[in-house]
C-alpha cells in the first residue's frame, strides 16, 4: 500500500507586487479568509488548505483567478533533501501514482541554496520515471507534473531546507511552466520586449489567428506586438502617433495611421477579425475605446486583446470599472496576470451579439 500523501498543502505563486490581490483571490476560492500563508520567497506561499488541493485546483481551472499564476501540490515535505533522497521519495511515492497512459514532466524551483541546479533534478528525476513507470516525458506540454520546490521551510526554529513533492494534472497548476514563468528566446529583429506579451497571451488563451487576417494594431508603437502578427500572416493596420521600427517600413502587410486611436475612431474604421491594444492609456479609458471599436470586430469569430495597466493604489476599483465597462459589449474569455505583464493585465475579449439594427 501507498503511503497517504497530504493533500491539503499548496504552493501558490503570484507577482510580489500583487501579493494582496493574489491572497484575496485564494480567500474567495475557498469561501472564507485564510490566515496571510507563510512566504517561501516573496510571491511564493505555502498554504495549509480547508479542502483538498483537487477541490481548489478543480476551481480554477473551470473559474481561474487573474492574479495567482501558478498553483501545485505540496504532497509530501522532506527535510535536507539531496539528490539521493530525492530520487528515493520520488521513487517510493510517485512512481505508482503516476498515470503511464500520460505524459508528464518534472518541474522545479530551488528557492534556497543547493548544490545542484533544477535542470539536474528535473532530468534526474525524469529520468528515473520514465524507466519505472513507462509514461512518456513531454516537457512543453505535459499531462502530469511532478513538482519540486526546495526552500527553506517557515516556522520558528533552526532553518530547515526542506523539499516540497507534489503530482498533479498540469491542467490543475494554472500554467504549464515552473512557476508560471513562461519564457521566449530573443529573436534576431525583435523589436520590442512587449513582444513577449503577446506570444505569451497568444499561448495562454489558445488563441487561433484566422489564415491571413486583419489585426487592428492599438498602440503598436515601436512595432513588436505588429511584428508577431506579421510573422503569423496577419494583416496588421498599426495605429500610434508614435513612429514605428524601420524594418516594418517595407513590408506591405502592415499599414501604419499615424493617429491616436480617438482619431482613427473618428476617421471610420474598416472592420477586423482581431483588435489588440497596447495602449498606455488609463484603464478605464482604455476599455472605453474599446467597446467604441466593437462595431469594427467581425462577429461571432472576431476577438481582442487589451492591457490594463494598474496603478499602484486603487487597482480593484479600477479593474472592477474597466471590466464593468468592457462587459457592455464583450464577454471576458480571459484574464490574467502574465509573466511578461509588469504593472497590468492581459485580457481576452470575444463580442457580445451586435444589437439588430
Ligand atoms: C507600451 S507601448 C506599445 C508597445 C507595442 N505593443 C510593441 O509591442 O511595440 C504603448 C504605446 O501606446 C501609444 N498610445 C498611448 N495613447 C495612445 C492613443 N490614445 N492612441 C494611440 N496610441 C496611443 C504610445 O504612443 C505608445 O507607443
Amino acid at each position: 500500500m501507498l503511503p497517504d500523501l497530504n493533500d491539503r498543502q499548496a504552493i501558490l505563486t503570484a507577482d510580489p507586487g500583487f501579493a494582496a490581490l493574489a491572497l484575496a483571490e485564494l480567500d474567495q476560492a475557498l469561501g472564507a479568509p485564510l490566515s496571510p500563508p507563510p512566504q517561501l520567497a516573496p510571491g511564493i506561499w505555502l498554504a495549509s488548505l480547508p479542502v483538498s488541493f483537487g477541490e481548489l485546483a478543480e476551481q480554477w481551472r473551470q473559474h481561474p483567478p487573474i492574479f495567482v499564476r501558478h498553483l501545485c501540490p505540496a504532497q509530501v515535505a522532506l527535510p535536507r533533501p539531496s539528490a539521493a533522497s530525492l530520487a528515493e521519495t520520488i521513487r517510493a511515492q510517485f512512481v505508482a501514482r503516476l498515470d503511464p497512459s500520460q505524459s508528464f514532466s518534472v518541474q522545479t524551483r530551488l528557492l534556497a541554496e543547493t548544490d545542484y541546479k533544477p535542470f539536474d533534478v528535473n532530468s534526474a528525476l525524469a529520468a528515473l520515471l520514465v524507466a519505472e513507470s513507462g509514461a512518456v516525458l513531454d516537457v512543453r506540454q505535459p499531462q502530469q507534473v511532478v513538482s519540486v520546490v526546495v526552500a527553506v521551510a517557515p516556522g520558528r526554529g533552526a532553518p530547515v531546507r526542506t523539499a516540497y513533492l507534489g503530482l498533479s494534472l498540469a491542467c490543475h497548476n494554472l500554467s504549464d511552466w515552473a512557476g508560471g514563468v513562461r519564457r521566449f528566446r530573443r529573436e534576431a529583429g525583435q523589436i520590442s520586449r512587449a513582444e513577449f506579451k503577446l506570444l505569451e497571451a497568444l499561448e495562454q488563451f489558445r488563441i487561433e489567428l484566422p489564415p491571413r487576417g486583419t489585426a487592428l494594431d492599438l498602440g503598436a508603437a515601436p512595432g513588436g506586438w505588429t511584428r508577431v502578427l506579421r510573422q503569423r500572416e496577419q494583416y496588421v493596420t498599426a495605429v500610434d502617433p508614435a513612429g514605428l521600427h524601420p524594418s516594418l517600413a517595407p513590408d506591405k502587410g502592415v499599414r501604419h495611421k499615424r493617429l491616436t486611436a480617438e482619431a482613427y475612431l473618428a476617421e471610420g474604421p474598416d472592420s477586423y477579425d482581431l483588435i489588440v491594444n497596447d495602449m498606455r492609456l488609463d484603464a478605464r479609458d482604455s476599455a472605453r475605446l474599446m467597446v467604441a471599436y466593437a462595431p469594427y470586430l467581425y462577429y461571432p469569430h472576431g476577438a481582442a486583446l487589451i492591457t490594463l495597466k494598474l496603478p499602484e493604489t486603487g487597482r480593484e476599483t479600477i479593474l472592477d470599472h474597466s471590466f464593468h465597462i468592457l462587459r457592455q459589449v464583450y464577454t471576458v474569455a480571459g484574464a490574467r496576470q502574465l509573466f511578461h505583464n509588469r504593472s497590468e493585465i492581459t485580457v481576452y475579449l470575444k463580442p457580445l451579439r451586435p444589437a439588430a439594427g
